[in-house]
């Protein structure tokens, strides 16, 4: 089963419009070094309009949002909407962010809704799932990557969870410079991998990409890169440099 790699930077709240579009164009013009790699850009949602007109209408290059609320309109006050996102050529959406997690609470409920909301906009959702350190250290990875697993994509059709993204991120990777063994993710890929077959079938989740994310750099990525169930990067700090957001793509697309 071959996966096609994707990689995506996660540029979180960081950059102003002129450098937000420098950097696009830094990268599509590159797109050519990412191989078979693609490649997503996710700026903060003010941004995303300049993201997306600096690609231009038919980009190899996918823009994509970082949040989005679950419901179609209404009185929501600062929140945006998936069909908005749409409307500016979003095809991707980060959900449930560990920062989303632990900063907004979000919970793996609320997270559930985004992910059958996006879907149902015609978003392609990166739901994204991990463990503390403390939970690791307690043994507790499995436990509470299963949970959010299973409670994020509960009641999607085998249909629907095909099309997802997921992205395991362990939280104490996560800007701190600390990235996971390569077996270590592995490990818990395979494990993902398994979860989605039991929500669906093993056919459907040997389709489905997983991506690891924390602190993937040039020089960690290629390890990453050669383990069976790892499909591509969601990548913070690294993503703000095309050399380096370039240099990921190409390690998962050679
Ligand atoms: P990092 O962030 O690459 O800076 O560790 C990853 C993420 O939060 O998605």
């Amino acid at each position: 089963m071959s996966r096609r790699p994707i990689v995506a930077g996660n540029w979180k709240m960081n950059l102003d419009r002129a450098k937000a579009r420098e950097l696009t164009a830094a990268v599509a013009a590159r797109v050519g070094e990412a191989g078979t790699t693609e490649l997503v850009l996710c700026p903060p949602a003010v941004y995303l309009e300049a993201v997306g007109t600096t690609l231009g209408a038919g980009s190899p290059v996918a823009l994509g949002a970082q949040n989005m609320h679950d419901k179609a309109s209404g009185a929501f006050t600062g929140e945006v909407a998936p069909a908005m996102l749409v409307d500016l050529g979003c095809r991707y959406c980060i959900l449930g962010h560990s920062e989303r997690r632990t900063l907004f609470g979000e919970t793996d409920a609320v997270v559930n809704a985004k992910t059958k909301a996006a879907l149902a906009a015609g978003l392609i959702p990166i739901v994204c799932v991990g463990e503390t350190l403390e939970e690791r250290e307690a043994g507790r990875t499995a436990a509470v990557v299963t949970e959010q697993v299973q409670g994020s994509l509960a009641g999607l059709a085998p249909a629907e969870i095909e099309k997802v993204v997921v992205a395991y991120e362990p939280v104490w990777a996560i800007g701190t410079g600390k990235v996971a063994t390569p077996q270590q993710a592995q490990e818990v890929h395979a494990l993902v991998r398994g979860l989605l077959a039991g929500l669906a079938s093993a056919a459907v989740a040997a389709k489905v990409r997983i991506q690891y994310g924390g602190s993937v750099k040039p020089d960690n990525a290629a390890d990453l890169a050669v383990q069976p169930d790892i499909d591509g990067a969601l990548v913070g700090g690294a993503s703000l440099k095309a050399d380096d957001f370039l240099g990921i793509a190409r390690a998962f697309g050679a």
